[in-house]
């Protein structure tokens, strides 16, 4: 339900009858206080200001105008000039029951439905899959869920790197390897790197031929090329291995790597010439910004390109290819820099219509407890692979001793949802634009800001509907004050995942699901729901508002890629 917009809409009537005049913008927010109402609207201070009058006057003129009969209760002047808003209980008990069925929750679609581009993952072949890449993993896939949720047309891409130097060394090794029959080393994809730089460092032939590979791929040899894909092959098979064990949804379709976008990179300097944007500088073709001191090179004297020409040509390509309205880069902080170049430079070339909206969803660097970047002990980086296996060891050593689990395969699948769940749920439950502090022992705790908190809440409904077992026909009606927070929370729940994706930030759902479920469990500890002496009716109404709790922490957990279980 939006509640938001709809209050807006009566405040901005009630200025236009009470005459005053605005340029502001117009909107409420959640009250900070139960005693301050449920929304807040704080415009007659801003209006005071432009109109030079008292700000409470300003809000009393106001409120005159607001019709208390369906959505809202009761509105009064508080403080400086505030305008306080409660919600009326009817309203919300009628609202809430026609949800009772609904998939989504009462969760609309977008009216302005959009194409969105969500480039997230973005590993590099040429290396382990690292920490790195798991924020993005997951941040990507959860904003990708979001804005298909809503109704957008969302079009996963993952730019992995496949294209560099770097392939020389490695395909010459493989060469070698499968000339000495040699596979099996690639199990470990580590170490294969490991090997072959040490093979690059000793021998100067090796070295030489590595070179000579390089630019045999560029020319497009088919010995080479088939090497190179080869290679490629493996190295995208270890991440869909994490990708599965992680429940991520990104496929071989949404893989447009690197290389794809080799044959437009000219097309890019051209372009950029045309526009009379390009520098020769030392050799090398640049891009000079205002505000920047480095130039952007998109041009080597060598002739090659680098990350930023293709990232131009992946810019061109979405925008007028794959007709986007929206592209969102999900990649670490320390790239800002370069993005905000490049989309400066795409706009500017008419590479990308001025009326697309690119941006970088940064985050930070994912930090081990004593506050430094992420190492195993023996200070190597921590292999992706191994820490989601632990993830689920964990989860089933902290679930293990408790008497739900009839076999072990409950008990594995349930460990699963909650290993992959906590690491995930850690990493989206803070601004993604902070660095964040990676402990086992919190991701994985009953309480506080957890999956688990959330998973919990959600089996022990469930539980309550199997001691229950019949039939559940009726209404919702809200009779206190415990129940009217829960309820106006619940259909909160689509103004929060529009905010949470207008600038792409997960924490605002998390940060949601944490009030509701603990709003859940005061109203639990309040109001009993299966005990012998409460009357029919108000027993109804208790069951559906948990049935709904239920619902959309299920829903918004899917929506994190986070499973839910019926038993913990
Ligand atoms: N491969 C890059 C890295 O590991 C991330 C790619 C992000 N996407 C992009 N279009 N630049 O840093």
């Amino acid at each position: 339900m939006k509640i938001k917009s709809q209050l807006n809409q009566i405040i901005k009537d009630a200025l236009d009858s009470a005459n005053i005049e605005t340029k502001e913008d117009i909107s409420v927010s959640d009250a900070t206080k139960p005693e301050f109402g449920d929304y807040q609207f704080n415009g007659a201070m801003k209006l005071a200001r432009t109109l030079r009058r008292n700000p409470r006057e300003i809000a009393s003129d106001i409120i005159k105008e607001i019709n208390t009969t369906t959505l809202i209760s009761k509105v009064e002047v508080a403080g400086a000039g505030f305008i306080n808003i409660w919600i009326d209980n009817s309203w919300l008990s009628k609202e809430l029951t026609k949800i009772i069925d609904d998939k989504r929750v009462g969760v609309g679609v977008v009216a302005d439905k959009k194409r969105i581009v969500v480039d997230y993952s973005g590993p590099n072949m040429a290396k382990q899959m690292h920490v790195g890449h798991l924020r993005s993993t997951i941040i990507g896939d959860t904003l990708a869920n979001l804005f298909r949720f809503l109704g957008h047309d969302v079009i996963p891409q993952n730019h992995i790197g496949d294209w560099g130097t770097q392939f020389g060394m490695l395909i010459a090794y493989l060469e070698e390897l499968e000339e000495d029959n040699n596979r099996q080393n690639l199990q470990d994809l580590e170490q294969f790197y490991k090997d072959a730089k040490v093979r690059f460092d000793k021998s100067q032939k090796f070295k030489d031929k590595a070179r000579e590979y390089v630019v045999k791929i560029q020319q497009g040899d088919s010995h080479c090329l088939k090497l190179w894909r080869e290679f490629i092959d493996i190295s995208l098979g270890h991440c869909e291995e994490v990708y599965s064990k992680l429940g991520v949804k990104l496929t071989k379709d949404d893989v447009r790597a690197e290389s794809f976008y080799n044959p437009m990179l000219p097309k890019v300097i051209d372009t950029l010439k045309d526009r009379g944007m390009l520098v020769e500088s030392n050799g090398a073709k640049c891009v000079f910004l205002e505000n920047s001191n480095t130039p952007v090179i998109v041009q080597k004297s060598d002739g090659g390109y680098l990350y930023a020409t293709t990232d131009l040509a992946g810019l061109w390509f979405r925008a007028n290819e794959l007709k986007v309205d929206r592209v969102s880069y999900v990649v670490d902080a320390r790239q800002s820099e370069h993005f905000k170049q490049i989309f400066t430079i795409a706009k500017r070339a008419n590479m990308v219509p001025d009326n697309v909206k690119l941006e970088h969803i940064a985050f930070g660097t994912m930090m081990d407890k004593s506050g430094r970047p992420f190492k195993t002990r023996d200070g190597g980086t921590v292999k992706l692979i191994d820490l989601l296996d632990e993830a689920v060891l964990r989860a089933k050593e902290t679930i293990k001793d408790r008497d739900s689990y009839s076999d072990s395969k409950d008990l594995d699948r349930v460990a699963k949802a909650i290993g992959i769940g906590a690491v995930k749920y850690a990493d989206l439950s803070i601004n993604r634009e902070s660095n964040y502090l990676f402990s086992w022992d919190k991701m994985l705790s009953f309480d506080g800001n957890t999956a688990l908190y959330m998973q919990y809440a959600y089996a022990r409904i469930a539980s309550i509907f199997r001691k229950y077992n019949q039939e559940l026909n009726g209404k919702i009606v809200i009779s206190d004050e415990l129940e009217h927070r829960l309820g106006l929370m619940i259909l909160k729940f689509e103004d929060t995942l529009l905010k949470a994706s207008e600038d792409g930030y997960p924490h605002i759902i998390t940060s949601y699901l944490y009030d509701l479920v603990t709003l859940f469990m005061k109203f639990y500890e309040n109001n009993p729901i299966l005990k012998d002496n409460i009357d029919r009716d108000t027993q109804i109404s208790r069951l559906l508002l948990s049935k709904l709790t239920a619902n959309t922490i299920k829903k918004g957990l899917e929506i994190l890629g986070i499973e839910v279980v019926d038993k913990i």
